[in-house]
């Protein structure tokens, strides 16, 4: 607690699953209790990790095979998290982080085949299995994101779409990836239901950390 006194939570789920969106909730209500807070996004969070952020979610989905790609979701989390996280928690910050390493066990791990070991094996390597405190996963059929995502995409130019242009089955077993995450690590982690309004959803995120807080100070 003394090299970690800020609280970390990571916002985990498909695409479209309103991760973006809840984080700015979220930041406003912890706003309006007078927390520092800094609002961080992988990948990227820190110039070095934006740079890489590019190679990733820019151009064929084909661009990289899952090892490579998996290496470079932890070399860009690695800067993020020495020059970013760390620093920010050591300042007793709430730091919200629109995914962290849950999506490379789901993307790289489910997603591409490789396998949760072997990513949480990187973790491990990459940032001594540094976690958040909490991780609120969002969960959605994935027809519903893929279309909010779709949405979203219509207009902006060069999007960041690599990974919504990875077909059905792979954001299929993104979800259910996800969800064993979940199971396997009850005590960090909380399913958030995704599939309602946008105040619904809120609602959930809110009194879901409430508790957790009201939990950790217990
Ligand atoms: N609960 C919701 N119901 C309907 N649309 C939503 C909801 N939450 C977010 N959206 C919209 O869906 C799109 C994707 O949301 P976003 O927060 O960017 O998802 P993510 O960051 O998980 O990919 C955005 O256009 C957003 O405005
Ligand atoms: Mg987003």
């Amino acid at each position: 607690m003394i090299e970690k006194p800020g609280l970390f939570i990571s916002f985990e789920g498909g695409e479209g699953s309103g991760k973006s969106t809840q984080i700015r909730r979220l930041e406003e209500w912890f706003r309006n209790q007078g927390r520092d807070i800094v609002v961080t996004r992988e990948p990227g969070g820190s110039s070095g990790a934006e740079e890489i952020r590019t190679l990733l979610l820019t151009g064929d989905p084909g661009r990289w095979d899952a090892v490579t790609e998996a290496l470079l979701m932890f070399a860009s989390r690695r800067d993020h998290v020495e020059r970013t996280i760390r620093p920010a928690l050591a300042d007793g910050k709430v730091v919200l982080c629109d995914r962290f390493a849950d999506s490379s066990v789901a993307y790289q791990g489910y997603g591409h085949g490789l396998g949760p070991d072997y990513i949480r094996n990187l973790w491990e390597l990459a940032i001594d299995g540094f976690k958040p405190d909490l991780t609120l996963m969002f969960d959605l059929p994935v027809e519903v994101g893929l279309a909010r995502a779709g949405a979203r995409f219509a207009n902006v130019s060069a999007a960041e779409d690599r990974f919504e242009r990875m077909g059905l089955e792979f954001h299929q077993r993104l979800r259910n990836g996800f969800r064993e995450i979940a199971d396997a690590e009850p005590q960090r982690c909380r399913i958030i239901d995704a599939d309602g309004d946008i105040e619904t959803v809120s609602e959930r995120v809110i009194s879901t950390v409430e508790a957790f807080i009201a939990g950790q100070g217990a």
